[in-house]
């Protein structure tokens, strides 16, 4: 082509051949005994949580897109990835100054001859340095920050996030080095976020929580060296993130409980954290009432909330809705149904639920389902102290010292709650 369609200049095409492209993503094929050394390859740092995420630790050559919304603290936790990393590290950081970086590395006390700081935006100017400095890791914060001068599209924009991040991975397989790629998440900006390399890099995790909050959870998405459901759970404290060793009470409060407030056992990864659930209905006169929802899936929660109107008659249109998860913690399984409709009840009827543990999915005709591993969410439940479960209709074997409910419906969970408060 002659004439570029879009910005309308003449010869600013580029052949790039199909092997070219194709190098990019392709591995050769290695025999099982080969993948066990593989293994081996891993680069562990002494951040536990991390290496668990990762499944054991970086892996030479592997590219790790870590997103989550600004001010979460993926800069952070970069630092302290350098902090620890053996060898030469490039950390290129299109949005601080090298003043900046140093700031925070200095408050994380990270410093080194071996960390090399890069303020870049222009790709080829990151590639230049990347070429002459030849380190062991690449850091690049964040994605969205870098461009291609010779792409019409603005920084951030797809075309330059996919096209940037392709130049990158390909220089860091061809170097075999691992390349750690933060990129933004924005409630508006999820088209240019890190969705759209999610199946260019091996290893996706992101960082979670509430910002003003402490606790920040680091959840793979996507893992091509292990297990990809894992999760790493953090403190932000004026040193960084510090690993939370025994999270399983984390996300309950110490206070007593009020009304609408229930505990529910969530599977994180291989683990099992107890979370509290928080519901507050207040009445109003406007129509469509309001759903907030902090924490779920909000399309869950409606469904759910259509499902208590029906089943149990509670006139939820007439009522605000809020609903908020202890910590900033978001929860993704339905084992969390049934807390979620019992949230709603008891703060509709004011009745406290604090001594229970809660789990079960809830179907549309308000029948409670089974849901993965209940004896592990009782026996955590357990160890907390927690003394009465109610769980999904199955064949649970009998555990000394608590007491556990089976309910078949909500109709069935409400009335045991009356009679037992
Ligand atoms: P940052 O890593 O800059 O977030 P991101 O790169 O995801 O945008 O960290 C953001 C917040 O973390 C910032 O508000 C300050 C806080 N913070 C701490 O609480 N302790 C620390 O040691 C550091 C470095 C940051
Ligand atoms: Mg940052």
């Amino acid at each position: 082509m002659g004439k570029c369609p879009r910005c309308e200049e003449w010869n600013t095409f580029e052949e790039r051949s199909e092997e070219e492209i194709k190098e990019v993503f392709s591995f050769p094929p290695l025999s099982l005994k080969e993948l066990e050394e593989e293994k081996e390859k891993r680069i562990t740092l002494p951040l536990e949580e991390f290496n668990r995420v990762l499944g054991g630790g970086i892996v030479r050559g592997a590219v790790i897109l870590i997103g989550g919304e600004p001010g979460i603290g993926k800069s952070t936790l970069l630092c302290q990835i350098a902090r620890y990393f053996p060898g030469k590290i490039l950390y290129v950081s299109g949005e601080e100054s090298p003043y900046q970086i140093k700031l925070r590395c200095s408050r994380l006390g990270v410093s080194g001859e071996n960390i090399f700081i890069l303020a870049e935006t222009i790709l080829d100017n990151v590639l230049k340095h990347l070429q002459s400095l030849e380190p062991d890791l690449v850091m690049i914060d964040s994605i969205q920050s870098i461009y291609h001068t010779s792409l019409p599209s603005p920084p951030g924009s797809v075309a330059q996030v996919r096209e940037c991040a392709g130049i990158l991975i390909k220089e860091a397989k061809s170097r075999g080095i691992p390349l750690i790629i933060t990129g933004q998440v924005t409630k508006e900006g999820i088209i240019a976020g890190p969705k759209v390399l999610e199946h260019l890099v091996d290893v996706v995790l992101y960082l979670e929580g509430e910002r003003r909050g402490i606790y920040r959870i680091l959840r793979g998405i996507k893992n091509r060296f292990g297990p990809s459901q894992e999760t790493g759970i953090f403190q932000m404290t004026e040193k960084g993130l510090e690993e939370v060793r025994n999270p399983s009470s984390l996300f309950l409060s110490d206070t007593e409980f009020a009304p609408g407030t229930v505990v529910v056992p969530i599977e994180e990864g291989t683990r099992i954290l107890l979370v509290e659930i928080q519901a507050l209905l207040t009445s109003t006169p406007f129509h469509p009432p309001r759903r907030h929802i902090t924490g779920m899936d909000i399309n869950r929660s409606l469904l759910l909330l259509a499902v208590l109107e029906k089943r149990l008659g509670i006139p939820l249109h007439r009522f605000d809705v809020f609903v908020n998860v202890v910590g900033g913690l978001k929860i993704q399984e339905t084992a969390a149904d049934l807390g979620f409709a019992l949230a709603i009840y008891s703060a509709w009827k004011n009745i406290s639920l604090s001594r229970w543990v809660i789990m079960g999915e809830v179907g549309l005709g308000g029948e409670i389902r089974r849901i993965p591993r209940p004896e592990k969410r009782v026996e955590e439940g357990k160890r907390l102290g927690f003394r009465r479960f109610i769980l999904p209709p199955e064949e649970m074997k009998k555990v000394a010292g608590i007491e556990i409910i089976k309910v078949r419906n909500l109709k069935e969970a409400v009335k045991l709650l009356k009679e037992k408060g």
